[in-house]
């Protein structure tokens, strides 16, 4: 049972990492969580029956309208001492709301309210194709503060609504009272282990594309991803919770938050080329490439970028540049050093999931779009 200062609130359980990271919080072991029951927001009666089904009384599914009602969001976030914000993470106002919300309970004697939020490595990268180009340029989390910073200035100079929001919840909890980290996540790759959602969104996109088109494409030469398990960053958050209840501090002054809260669960990192290679690899050794009317030799074609936002990114051009042609290398430094984290799927993994994706797409198992993901979902 939540005892009275660890009310929490989940977001985004019917999503691919929000799923998963309920599922590894209810699965966790850890005297400060096994006996916690979560409660989740929901669209949709199936769902919350689904929940209740497979999880009893560990969760209290709670209906709402999504993201475009900040008054019933700050309402809602008013009743809880730490919200883990993994659902979409495009909606702005939506996002705030739960600061908002959370800023209610910040008195003097409480306990401080926590949000922990996700956000994307996207959020970082430069745009080669119709700005300047950053190829060499990486960060570390070591320096949120600088992090923090660069996102402010970006996101002023050119919104991006990914980022709005994480810089928008950043600041609004700094100013509030409120403490709030975001996870900044590079590509995340693996089958989730939630109820709904299973799949990941880049590699089964991209996995598409080859076999659609049988051959990749590429933007620019330099463009990267850092990469992360689902089941590893999942860990993060199960970690990041443990320490807020585990420690005597909550945290606090501990874990970064507000205008340094910022932190990359990245362990790996690969080229956009080197990922479609992998795609191509796996789907020539396996004979579905190529066919009759595909290239016979595996080739990664030079595409345009509006073509590539049209059939992968929700017609969403910013998101296309800064997804397959920007840099966004990030150096993932504080999860190991604060919460010792200790990622297991490694290099490994990450080469058997182009096999996995390939074989999940031959099974039908991938019907994937951009849409909830960017929070387009009605
Ligand atoms: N997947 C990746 O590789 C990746 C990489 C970096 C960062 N991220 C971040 O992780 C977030 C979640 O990604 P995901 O892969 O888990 O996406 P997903 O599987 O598509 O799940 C999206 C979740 O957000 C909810 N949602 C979508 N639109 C909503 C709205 N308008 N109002 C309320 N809830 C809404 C969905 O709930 P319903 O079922 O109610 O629609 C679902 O629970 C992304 O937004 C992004 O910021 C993902």
């Amino acid at each position: 049972m939540s005892s009275p200062a660890n009310k929490i609130l989940v977001t985004g359980g019917t999503g691919y990492v929000g799923g998963t990271v309920l599922d590894h919080l209810l699965k966790s072991t850890e005297a400060s969580i096994r006996g916690l029951s979560f409660d989740l927001l929901v669209r949709g009666t199936e769902v919350a029956e689904k929940l209740k089904e497979s999880y009893g009384n560990r969760v209290n599914p709670i209906q709402w309208a999504g993201l475009s009602d900040p008054d019933a969001i700050a309402n809602i976030a008013a009743n809880y001492d730490i919200i883990v914000n993994v659902g979409s993470g495009f909606v702005p106002a939506g996002a705030k709301a739960f600061v908002d919300g959370l800023a209610r309970r910040v008195k003097p004697a409480a306990p401080k309210p926590w949000l922990l939020h996700i956000g994307g490595c996207t959020n970082l990268a430069d745009r080669p194709l119709t700005q300047e180009s950053f190829p060499d340029r990486e960060w570390d989390d070591a320096d949120g503060g600088a992090v923090y910073e660069f996102l402010r200035r970006e996101d002023e100079r050119e919104p991006y609504p990914q980022r709005t929001t994480e810089v928008g919840i950043l600041t609004a909890a700094e100013e509030a009272g409120v403490q709030a980290l975001s996870l900044n996540t590079p590509c995340i790759f693996g089958e989730g282990t939630g109820l709904f959602n299973k799949q990941g969104i880049i590699i089964p996109v991209l996995m598409r594309y080859v076999v659609g088109h049988g051959h990749g494409f590429k933007l620019t030469e330099t463009s990267n991803f850092d990469w992360v398990h689902v089941e590893d960053l999942a860990d993060v958050y199960v970690l990041l919770l443990r320490t807020i209840l585990e420690r005597e501090d909550r945290g606090v002054g501990y874990l970064p938050s507000g205008k340094t809260g910022i932190i990359f669960p990245a362990v790996g990192r690969a080229l956009q080329t080197e990922i479609m290679q992998r795609c191509l690899d796996a789907a020539f050794d396996a004979g579905v490439l190529p066919r009759e009317d595909t290239p016979k030799v595996k080739e990664i074609r030079q595409v345009p970028l509006q073509e590539i936002a049209n059939e992968i990114t929700a017609g969403l051009i910013d998101m296309a540049e800064r997804g397959w042609a920007g840099n966004k290398a990030q150096k993932g430094t504080q999860a190991r050093k604060l919460l010792e984290w200790n990622p297991t799927r490694l290099e490994a993994a990450w080469k058997q999931d182009f096999v996995d994706e390939l074989n999940a797409l031959k099974d039908g198992r991938r019907g994937i779009t951009m849409e909830s993901c960017v929070g387009k979902k009605p």
